[in-house]
């Protein structure tokens, strides 16, 4: 034990001091051995040599005892509190992790003084915009679909009723990889692979980045976003594909959108459209941004071609289906007045900062 390598007591001094001497040391030392918390060790302080403690109480009374005792009987005492004392500053220290030493620094930080912020970011708008038609889309019914961004000639145009040598392979300029194999140009692919699945009733949306070989200006990029529509199902109509368009656009622009249709030239759809909403910003009466026409391309879509549905394993005689593409890009910047679409991809954080 500590106490009795440490500490001798003399036999004259009073037995009964002694073991009571002794005893208070070692129940001092194995608690504070003990704590693991500096609270705990300013309890075990005042317990041990606090006013009320019993080693104060013994040098209180050494005055009653013989007079020949109390010399040693108080050095005794004396010696047992600067012992404990010692265990007290030394498990003080042993608890006081000196984060400043282990790092071999004297620098002292004011912990008081309020942190920097870290900068929280935010979603970018495409990822919004994208997000929220997700939501609208489910609320009719459809679910998400994807593809690959990496595409087989035979998603992205094959099985699309646009075989080799076709001229409508000239519209989308092809990034092609060294191994035969392309970026896909649009989101189209997802149908096919979709279909290729999933028998009808099918109700789909996929949103998905797309790329083109061409030149960039402020409404041109060669990476953008697009998502795409389908649902095929019995007597499905130009009036479904109208139908789902306008709730979509009321969603979106949180007011309806008046919208038309024009013919326009897919090859993976028959009849194919281009359906245009009336100006978002001079409401169709005609400005710079619609070119005075009041109008504003948006949607390619139609009523999927039946080569497509065939070769997809989907009877044409039995199912049809509407399909459409829009641009997301064209869609945010319509949104909120963007008028270079640059900006999306150009990292740039004041143009960012704003959604
Ligand atoms: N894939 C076409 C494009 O990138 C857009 C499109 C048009 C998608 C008509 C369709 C559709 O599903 O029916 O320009």
């Amino acid at each position: 034990m500590y106490i009795k390598e440490n500490f001798t007591f003399s036999g004259t001094l009073d037995m009964k001091i002694i073991e009571e001497l002794t005893d208070i040391l070692e129940s001092a030392l194995d608690e504070i051995q003990g704590v693991v918390s500096l609270k705990d060790l300013t309890d075990l302080r005042v317990k041990y040599l606090g006013r009320k403690s019993r080693i104060i109480a013994i040098l209180k009374g050494l005055g009653s005892l013989p007079k020949e005792l109390r010399p040693e009987a108080g050095s005794a005492s004396n010696e047992i509190k600067q012992k404990i004392e010692e265990a007290l500053k030394h498990r003080s220290e042993e608890l006081s992790v000196d984060i400043f030493k282990e790092l071999g620094t004297t620098e002292r930080i004011d912990i008081t003084e309020p942190g920097i912020s870290g900068e929280r970011g935010s979603l970018h708008p495409i990822t919004q915009l994208g997000m929220e038609l997700e939501d609208i889309f489910m609320s009719m019914g459809f679910s998400i679909a994807t593809g690959p961004e990496v595409e087989l000639d035979y998603y992205n145009f094959e099985a699309l009723n646009i075989p080799q040598d076709h001229p409508a392979r000239d519209i989308q300029d092809t990034f092609w990889t060294v191994d035969g194999t392309l970026l896909r140009t649009h989101t189209s692919c997802v149908q096919v692979r979709t279909m290729e699945k999933q028998k009808p009733p099918i109700r789909v949306v996929a949103p998905g980045r797309v790329f083109r070989y061409e030149e960039t200006d402020a409404s041109h990029e060669h990476t953008f976003y697009q998502v795409e529509g389908l649902m095929v199902d019995r007597d499905i109509s130009v009036a479904n594909l109208i139908a789902v368009m306008r709730t979509m656009l009321r969603e979106v622009f949180r007011k309806d959108v008046k919208v038309r249709l024009r013919p326009g030239y897919f090859p993976f759809v028959e009849p194919g459209f281009e359906l245009d909403i009336s100006c978002h910003l001079c409401d169709g009466k005609g400005c710079s941004v619609c070119k005075w026409s009041g109008w504003e391309e948006l949607i390619g879509c139609g009523l999927v071609h039946p080569n497509v549905l065939s070769m997809c394993g989907i009877d044409p005689a039995e199912y049809s289906g509407f399909a459409f593409g829009m641009g997301l890009d064209r869609l945010v910047m319509m949104r909120y007045g963007i008028d270079d679409i640059r900006l999306f991809h150009s990292g740039n954080l004041k143009f960012l900062r704003q959604f």
